[in-house]
């Protein structure tokens, strides 16, 4: 058994060294009609070879011991005429309790050899499962950890409503192998359905066909994605959901006592949709619902197929955050129809949808609050720039041996935004939004590299229009650590005159009453707390606290923002709301800077202390790993 492995691992690495040589001609290498193969160095599964097609979910949601216990059927190819390759899966901390085989379609099973290698801390541990000649289905009979990292078990007290517990799944970036064993990389699309059943009094969600619309609960779900999905989009949540419909496609479930103000906050979601299909073509989903999570949910928003997941953060009470419905509509198109092929080319995504998601807001909101929100986010990309090590201001990011959620900066998102915003401005609107929308016709479903993408762009836009983006500027977008001096610049009308009344009360020629805020918008209080220096003092702090009550304020972005300043500026009037909002909410966008912020000084980092013991066990695992490695935290 063992020398069998060594040779398998041999003929493994000797896959990726070709598909490593064959670099200079493009990375992705043809493995059969249709199917590329890319080196993914956050995967062990060996597609190159054995390339799975489908999995058949059945699972029981235990929340008493807080796992999900059941079966995943895979049905794979073999993708080279290496007959005896075995087929090898993602995990992390599953338990496996047995694996069959099948070499008729599932009709009949026989056990067969696996073994799990050595766990990674960060890829977890390889499940390398011997077959029968001819097999073509594996079940594997498991049950997931109770801290499995893309999960989240919440007692009743961290929902809503109190009274009964709740589950979701966060599988991006390589989280879905810790509940479903599989080829965990973005280039191996499949299919899925599942059978699930949950207490009889909570419903199931999950990112396909079969959501129910009047919310009968009977504890016994089955679902169905018929489009091949990358596997970090499988998602499923239980909870006391209710569902309310906002058009004629789309929806909102949540729990029932956020359904109203999830519903009004939402209203323009079907609007949103019929946006963008004019621009980039039909929306090839089906539904497009939403679900409104508990405040523990990691991120803003996931872009689950036919079913967003999302943070109860963005209810401001006046759709002032709603891009971030935008933004993960637009992953729709980019990256759930077209998909990164590795997280090297995970800007293809993010840079893409945060393009689309400005186009969107333009369509739906106007071009003013575009260029605000254009703005902002070249602010926050500029301040990352500042701080950021060169190799991690390329978008074409190399992240061998890291965390793949290390990827997760402003430089895939807003530097990829203006980079194709660059082509917008020099090719013309018109030209661009046909190429844009024929790279998604001729990608559909696949998953590419940025290669695939450079070469798509070469010969689709670039090539019939010489004068426009040279291939030396494309290389130095992609390729090159920084912002080319040609970026785009957005303006903002408005933004202007927030900066003219900051200067006016910085040099107290007003006082903060004076400053004519009643009709700021969101993005305008952003824009003025941004353009204040982090040496503001507590006076300052104290005046703009009392003429706006901008410690009690709820709208979560403009909160952040405040209380960032209130730490940089030590005005422990506000700490009692910072004490409260990192106990409620869990998204680690507004979590992480907080406390990396808190711990620059020493009393800073004893209340961070204070308030991460109470707050860590509501948080979620990506949460908690983020603020474990910033206050060094040791499970005490
Ligand atoms: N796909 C991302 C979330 C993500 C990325 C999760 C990488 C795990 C790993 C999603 O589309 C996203 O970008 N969400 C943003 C909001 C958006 C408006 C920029 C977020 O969660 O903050
Ligand atoms: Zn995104």
């Amino acid at each position: 058994m063992a020398t069998k492995l060594k040779n398998l691992t041999f003929l493994f690495l000797t896959a990726l060294l070709i598909s490593a040589n064959s670099a200079s001609i493009g990375n992705a290498q043809k493995t059969s009609a249709m199917q590329t193969f890319a080196e993914d160095t956050h995967s062990y599964s060996n597609p190159q070879a054995v390339r799975v097609t489908a999995v058949d979910l059945d699972w029981n949601v235990l929340f008493d011991k807080k796992i999900l216990q059941g079966t995943a059927i895979l049905s794979f190819g073999r993708t080279s005429k290496e007959k005896n390759a075995p087929l090898i899966l993602d995990t992390r901390d599953l338990k496996i309790a047995k694996v069959e085989a099948s070499s008729d379609d599932g009709k009949s099973y026989k056990t067969t050899k696996f073994n799990i290698g050595v766990a990674d801390k960060i890829l977890g541990a390889p499940l390398t499962i011997q077959l029968p000649a001819n097999a073509n289905r594996v079940r594997i009979a498991y049950s997931t950890n109770p801290n499995a990292s893309g999960l989240q078990w919440l007692e009743p007290s961290q929902t809503a409503g109190k009274k009964t517990p709740f589950m979701f799944s966060q599988a991006q970036a390589i989280h879905a192998r810790s509940f479903i064993p599989l080829q965990d990389s973005p280039q191996v699309r499949v299919t899925y359905t599942a059978h699930v059943r949950t207490p009889k009094n909570l419903l199931a969600v999950m990112s396909a066909e079969g959501n129910s619309q009047d919310s009968a609960r009977t504890g016994d779900y089955t679902f169905k994605m018929p489009h091949p999905i990358p596997p970090y989009l499988i998602a499923v949540a239980v909870g006391d959901l209710q569902f309310r419909s906002l058009g004629n496609r789309t929806g909102v479930y949540t729990e029932p006592s956020m359904i109203e103000r999830s519903a009004s906050e939402l209203s323009d979601t079907e609007k949103m949709v019929e946006a963008t299909e004019k621009i980039y073509g039909a929306y090839r989903w089906g539904r497009y619902d939403l679900l409104v999570l508990p405040p523990s949910f990691p991120f803003g928003g996931m872009e689950n197929p036919m079913l967003t997941f999302a943070t109860p953060t963005i209810l401001a009470g006046d759709k002032s955050l709603v891009s971030l419905v935008a933004h993960e509509l637009a992953h729709s198109w980019s990256g759930n129809l077209v998909t990164n092929a590795t997280w090297r080319d995970f800007w293809l995504n993010e840079g893409f949808t945060t393009y689309l998601e400005r186009r969107i807001i333009e369509a739906v909101y106007g071009q003013p609050r575009r260029e605000m929100e254009a703005a902002l986010g070249r602010r926050t990309l500029e301040e990352e720039l500042a701080v950021f090590e060169e190799r991690d201001e390329i978008l074409h990011v190399d992240l061998k041996g890291r965390d793949p959620d290390e990827g997760f900066t402003q430089v895939p998102y807003e530097k990829g935004a203006l980079f194709l915003r660059h082509l917008e401005e020099t090719v013309g609107r018109e030209k661009f939004d046909k190429f844009v929308r024929g790279y998604f016709d001729a990608h559909a479903f696949q998953s590419i590299t940025t290669e695939t993408f450079v070469n798509y762009l070469n010969k689709n836009l670039l090539d019939a229009n010489p004068n426009s983006v040279s291939r030396a500027d494309v290389d130095e977008w992609i390729y090159k650590a920084g912002l080319p001096k040609n970026a785009p610049q957005p303006k903002s009308d408005a933004f202007g005159k927030v900066e003219t009344q900051a200067q006016s009360w910085l040099r107290n020629d007003i006082t903060a009453s004076g400053i004519k805020a009643s009709a700021w918008t969101t993005q305008e209080w952003l824009h003025f707390l941004t353009s204040l220096p982090n040496n503001l003092g507590t006076g300052k702090m104290a005046e703009l606290d009392r003429a706006f009550n901008l410690s009690k304020i709820g709208n979560s972005e403009i909160a952040f923002q405040w209380l960032m300043m209130s730490i940089k500026n030590n005005y422990v009037q506000a700490f009692p709301r910072l004490k409260e909002f990192l106990t409620t909410i869990g998204r680690r966008k507004f979590v992480r800077p907080l406390f990396e912020e808190l711990a620059k000084t020493p009393a800073g980092k004893e209340l961070a202390a204070a308030i991460y013991t109470k707050a860590r066990p509501g948080y979620h695992p990506i949460t908690v790993s983020s603020v474990d490695e910033i206050l060094k935290w040791k499970t005490r």
